[in-house]
């Protein structure tokens, strides 16, 4: 008998279990140790496994569509601004900004791009679990004990403090071969990197280590989506001026980058030999105001489905804390998507919804897992209707910047922040 539960002091134990017509009978027996058998209790459940990615009409109805096509199409505006000597780093970090890393890294890479890019060891090892061996980065400090599965992995490296290459050239030489590193300069970021003024020397130093293999140079802008470029120019100024002190010392860069979003459009001077666009590949522009100057189309759409109408009178309050009240009778549809479905909370009393081409406000209070949406007094809206939270329906359309600026913050963290028990459907043409 195998224990399958333990909650305080009694424990469940499993009898029997066997599948029938597709049903998994189980049969439990209930111990308390200290008053012998309390009861049993038989119940099915379906014998597929929940996660059975088989048969789409079995999952939960609240999904985010990634469109491929429009990734597709974000890679080549990038590539046709920058030019085909350009190389393009994809930054696939944090999931792909929450679009799903592994689909999307393939993807990229069958439009030709040369790099990949995140933030962590852990997130490159699941790229390399997935059988991609393409060039990945990891920006982060790796942690001493995740070295020397990166470079058995061939993962390459970033530095930027000078304790770290001991310990990178070391597990290498105990590999067997050479890190390659890309040394990270600190230009104005104040986040990751060697302090611009004493880079050069520092550089020279670390790359005494035999077991180091210098890939490239790299820093990272602040502001550079911002309309005053000033800050930017800066940057590039002290980058540039790194470089050339390189160059005195005789270091050879192979691959000078800079450039994300913001600087992939508004600074062409910052392009180098790579570039690494992030939130641009996923459609949305660094900042707002850029969108006219360059035609990305949105990837990520984040849809439901209708569970629940009910007609309510006026005066009937809807949701937590019976913020909302029904000001007229009203039809309120139930739709199982809330914030913990990357559907923000701070967004109650604030946020819509499209259902058959036509845009209805949230009702109340954003619940963890539900939201009520108003639809008036009369409805053609059905059980079982798509729900569109973030993407197109008909004319309408919400995106990940309207819902960002909306409550203070930037596209990046409302797709990021879906989790992974929202379901991604990659759609192709
Ligand atoms: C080091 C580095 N490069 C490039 C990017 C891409 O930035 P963006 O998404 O603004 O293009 C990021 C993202 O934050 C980053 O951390």
């Amino acid at each position: 008998m195998d224990t399958v539960l333990k909650r305080g002091t009694r424990r469940w134990t499993m009898l029997s279990s066997k599948v029938s017509n597709g049903f998994r009978k189980i049969n439990l027996l209930q111990i308390n140790p200290s008053v012998a058998i309390l009861k049993g209790l038989n119940f099915t459940l379906p014998a597929t496994p929940l996660t059975d990615m088989s048969d789409p009409s079995s999952h939960h109805p609240t999904c985010v569509h990634v469109n491929l096509e429009a990734f597709r199409h974000n890679i080549r505006c990038v590539r046709s601004y920058c030019g085909e000597s350009v190389r393009i780093m994809a930054i696939v970090k944090a999931n792909a900004y929450g679009h799903g890393v592994v689909k999307l890294c393939r993807v990229a890479i069958a439009e030709g791009v040369e790099y990949l890019g995140v933030a962590r060891a852990e997130e490159a090892l699941e790229i390399r679990r997935e059988g991609i061996d393409h060039p990945v980065l990891v920006f982060e400090i790796t942690p001493g004990n995740h070295v020397a599965a990166a470079l058995s992995e061939n993962i390459e490296l970033t530095i930027a403090e000078p304790g770290a290459a001991d310990a990178i050239s070391a597990t290498a030489a105990k590999l067997g071969k050479s890190a390659r590193v890309h040394l990270k300069v600190d230009t104005g970021m104040g986040r990751l990197g060697l302090p611009f003024a004493s880079a050069p020397a520092v550089i020279e130093e670390i790359l005494r280590r035999p077991h180091l293999e210098l890939v490239s140079v790299y820093s990272h802008f602040a502001t550079s989506e911002e309309p005053d470029t000033s800050f930017a120019r800066e940057q590039l100024s002290r980058f540039r001026q790194v470089l050339d002190d390189l160059g005195k010392r005789r270091i050879e860069v192979p691959i000078r980058h800079m450039a994300n979003s913001g600087a992939v459009i508004c600074m062409p001077e910052a392009h180098f030999e790579m570039v690494r666009p992030g939130i641009m590949l996923y459609g949305y522009p660094p900042a707002r105001n850029l969108s006219e100057h360059f035609p990305v189309r949105p990837v990520m759409s984040l849809v439901s489905k209708v569970s629940m109408i009910k007609q309510v009178e006026a005066g009937t309050p809807v949701s937590y804390g019976r913020r909302y009240v029904a000001p007229r009778r009203t039809f309120i549809a139930t739709v199982p998507a809330g914030y913990a479905d990357g559907f923000p909370r701070l967004l109650t009393g604030r946020a819509s919804a499209l259902i058959r081409g036509e845009r209805y406000p949230v009702a109340g209070t954003i619940c963890m897992d539900h939201i009520m949406v108003d639809l008036g007094e009369r409805t053609g809206c059905e059980v079982g209707d798509e729900v569109t939270l973030i993407g197109k329906s008909g004319a309408q359309s919400i995106t990940a910047w309207d819902i960002a600026g909306t409550i203070g913050t930037i596209p990046y963290e409302i797709t990021s922040l879906i989790p992974p028990r929202v379901r991604r459907v990659f759609k192709d043409s």
